[in-house]
C-alpha cells in the first residue's frame, strides 16, 4: 500500500528530524495505539527510544510477559518493566466505589511512571499514542496515557526533565493506525485487539479488589478470549471480557457442595462505543465458555451472560 508506505517514510523522517540525538520515553501499555507509536518511533530512532511498561497488577493474564516477547524480543525495543502490582493493590484495599477506584489507579499510575522516568534523566521527549479521535474529543476515554500527558505538561517533573510531546499518530483514525501497525510488521492479532480500559481489571472486579479476585478474573477472561479466537468470533465483536461479581452462590461439584463467585461474560457490538448491543452468540458457544470457566477456574461456580444493551446499561459494569 503506497499511501501507508509513504506515510511511514514521511513520519520516520519527521521523527528523526525532530528528535535528533535526544532520547524519547514512551509509556507502553500493550494496547494498539501505544504499540504502533512505539514501533514507528523505534523504526526512526532505534535505541534512543526507551519504553516504560507499568504492570499495575490489573492487566489481563500474562500481559507483561507478552509485551516483553512481542515488543522487547521481537522488535528489540528497550522496555523498562515495572512491577507495581503490590503498590496498586494496597492503595485499592478496602475501596469499592468505582470512581474512587479510577482516581486511585490514575493517580498511582502517574506517580509510578513519574518515578520511573527519572531513571532516564537525559530524555527530552515524551511519546504518546494519541490518535485523531483523542485530539478532537476533549474528554478522551483514555485512562493513564491521557493522565500522563496533562500531568507532564503541568510540570510535575524537574526543570531539566521538561518533556516535549511526540505524537506521531495524531492525524490518524483507528483503522489507519491498525493498517500502519500491520505495515510495520506487528502481527495482525495484536493490531486488532479490543480496547482495554486504563483502570483495567480494577473496574472489572466489582467492588473491593484483591489479588485473589484479580487472579480468578484473569483466568476466566483468558478462557473467554481464547474461545473467541478459536471460534473465529473475536473480530466479529467490538469488546469482550469477563466481569467478576463479589457474589457467592451455591453449586455442586462431584459430591461436594461449593460456595463460590459468579462470573459474567460480557460482549458488545458497537461502532462508536456510545451505543452498543450485546453480541448474539450461538448458545453452544456460550455453553462451552461457561463449562470451561466453571471446570477450569477455581473460585467460580456460576457463569451468567450479560444481555443488556447500551443505553441504558454501559459496556463495563463499573
Ligand atoms: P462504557 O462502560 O462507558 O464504556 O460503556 C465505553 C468504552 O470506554 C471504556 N472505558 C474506559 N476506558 N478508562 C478508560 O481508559 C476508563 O475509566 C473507562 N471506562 C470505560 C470501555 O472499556 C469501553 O470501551
Amino acid at each position: 500500500n503506497w499511501k501507508l508506505t509513504n506515510y511511514i517514510e514521511k513520519t520516520v523522517a519527521e521523527i528523526r528530524e525532530k528528535v535528533g540525538n535526544d532520547k524519547v520515553i514512551l509509556g507502553l501499555s500493550g494496547g494498539v495505539d501505544s504499540s504502533v507509536a512505539a514501533v514507528l518511533i523505534h523504526k526512526a530512532i532505534g535505541d534512543q527510544l526507551q519504553c516504560i511498561f507499568v504492570d499495575t497488577g490489573l492487566l489481563r493474564k500474562d500481559e507483561g510477559k507478552k509485551v516483553m516477547e512481542n515488543y522487547g524480543e521481537h522488535f528489540h525495543m528497550n522496555i523498562d518493566m515495572v512491577d507495581a502490582s503490590e503498590r496498586f493493590l494496597s492503595k485499592l484495599a478496602g475501596v469499592s466505589d468505582p470512581e474512587e477506584k479510577r482516581k486511585i489507579i490514575g493517580r498511582e499510575f502517574v506517580a509510578v511512571f513519574d518515578e520511573e522516568s527519572h531513571k532516564f534523566e537525559g530524555a527530552k521527549f515524551l511519546a504518546q499514542g494519541t490518535i485523531y479521535p483523542d485530539v478532537i474529543e476533549s474528554q478522551s476515554v483514555k485512562g493513564p496515557s491521557a493522565v500522563i500527558k496533562s500531568h507532564h505538561n503541568v510540570g510535575g517533573l524537574p526543570e531539566e526533565m521538561k518533556l516535549q510531546l511526540l505524537e506521531p499518530l495524531r492525524e490518524l483514525f483507528k483503522d489507519e493506525v491498525r493498517k500502519v501497525g500491520e505495515e510495520l510488521g506487528i502481527p495482525h492479532h495484536l493490531v486488532y485487539r479490543h480496547p482495554f480500559p486504563g483502570p483495567g481489571l480494577g473496574i472489572r472486579v466489582l467492588g473491593e479488589v484483591d489479588a485473589e479476585k484479580v487472579k480468578i478474573l484473569q483466568e476466566a477472561d483468558d478462557i473467554f478470549i481464547e474461545e473467541l479466537y478459536k471460534n473465529d468470533l473475536y473480530e466479529k465483536v467490538s469488546q469482550a471480557f469477563v466481569v467478576l461479581l463479589p457474589v457467592k452462590s451455591v453449586g455442586v461439584m462431584g459430591d461436594e457442595r461449593t460456595y463460590e463467585y459468579t462470573a459474567v461474560v460480557r460482549s458488545a457490538n458497537t461502532t462508536d462505543f456510545m451505543t452498543a448491543t450485546f453480541s448474539h452468540f450461538p448458545w453452544e458457544f456460550l455453553e462451552n465458555v461457561s463449562n470451561r470457566i466453571i471446570n477450569e477456574v477455581k473460585g467460580i461456580n456460576r457463569v451468567a451472560y450479560d444481555i443488556s444493551s447500551k443505553p441504558p446499561a454501559t459496556i463495563e459494569w463499573e
